[in-house]
């Protein structure tokens, strides 16, 4: 019998099969144990004798389990530590680093300059209705100026409405206005939409929009706020601005206004060389559309700007081809993105 289990411990391939070598020679049942239960039938002289015989087996036994016990735990600790070794003279996995679109890039940079004039951003759903995005800005339903949108219609809404898929961010004016009171300055970015596609033109665009409602507030406001804001965001310190006279139903008077340029052997540069750029289009908040939001146009008076923001973004950063900023290609990104 202690050959058997001597040989068995030995054999023992891990810790639970040595456990069960235990158990079955040393445990409640086992079978050393049970040869020591056995011993009451016999004489003092023999139980002595059979008692000092069967410890010596028991000892050696449980010498031969902790010694197989301690091979195992070394075996096991030595797979363990080979699973996990790590290899630090690998080279590391080359990484993947994205870039900031250069729309996000150049919103993030307007939304900082108008932040620091006291703007805060107001924002509009893509989906517009009828009302704020033409009605509400005195464009009533027969104006030419609809046409100009050349505007991609919806379904009705739930309310029987008209919907549009908003032409420009001056809805979002409409709505500043009905949900809150003046005094009001805000920037409004966002997607805009015309069904038009060519070199300059896609069905997707940005627009960024500014509002600013106050009493007193004229257009010597509206001059100083896009002059400051033109130089900061083209970073030209005598970047010159011309205001242009112009049209737009929900301004009076209207306005669009070109930076000073130079396209001498078709290289752009910006600055105060004589030449002109058109970049957005402004005016005073018409008294109309005040109304039409419920505000008092003896009292308040604002002004309000909307400008393409691919078009100052290609202007800035020397990006030539409009409809690029909406192929995803990986190397343009790369080439024009941003840094996070
Ligand atoms: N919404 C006009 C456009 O899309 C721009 C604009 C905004 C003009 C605000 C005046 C005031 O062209």
């Amino acid at each position: 019998l202690k050959a058997d289990l001597l040989a068995a411990a030995a054999a023992a391939p891990d810790l639970a099969a040595l456990e069960e070598v235990r158990v079955d020679a040393l445990g409640k049942k086992g079978r050393i144990t049970g040869l020591m239960k056995d011993m009451g039938s016999l004489t003092p002289d023999e139980r002595r004798e059979r008692g000092q015989a069967l410890n010596a087996v028991k000892e050696e036994i449980s010498q031969a389990l902790d010694a197989r016990r301690q091979v195992l735990k070394a075996e096991a600790l030595a797979q363990k530590l080979e699973a996990e070794r790590i290899d630090v003279s690998l080279p590391a996995r080359p990484e993947v680093e994205g870039r900031v679109h250069p729309i996000s890039q150049t919103v993030e940079e307007m939304i900082a300059i108008f932040a620091d004039m006291g703007f805060s951003v107001a924002e509009g759903p893509d989906i517009e209705t009828d009302f704020n995005n033409f009605t509400a800005l005195n464009i009533p339903p027969e104006h030419p100026a609809r046409q100009m949108h050349d505007t991609f219609y919806l379904p009705n809404g739930p309310d029987g409405g008209t919907r549009v898929l908003r032409t420009h961010t001056s809805p979002v004016q409409i709505r500043t206005m009905l949900a809150g009171e003046p005094p009001i300055r805000i920037i409004a970015p966002g997607r805009t939409y015309r069904s038009d596609y060519d070199q300059t033109h896609t069905p997707m665009f940005h627009q960024i929009e500014g509002l600013v409602i106050g009493e007193n507030i004229h257009m010597g406001h509206l001059k100083g706020t896009l002059l400051e804001f033109c130089r900061a965001f083209f970073q030209v310190d005598d970047l010159p601005l011309r205001f242009r006279p112009s049209f737009f139903p929900f301004t009076e008077p209207s306005a669009e206004v070109d930076i000073g340029c130079s396209r001498k052997g078709g290289e752009l540069k910006l600055g105060n060389y004589g030449d002109w750029l058109e970049i957005l289009g402004c005016g005073m908040v018409h008294p109309k559309v005040l109304e039409n939001c419920g505000i008092d146009s003896t009292r308040w008076q604002g002004f309000a700007f909307g400008m393409g923001i691919e078009r100052v973004a290609m202007l800035k950063y020397g990006i030539p081809d409009l409809r690029t900023f909406f192929e995803a290609d990986l190397r343009w990104l790369k080439h024009y993105g941003f840094v996070p």
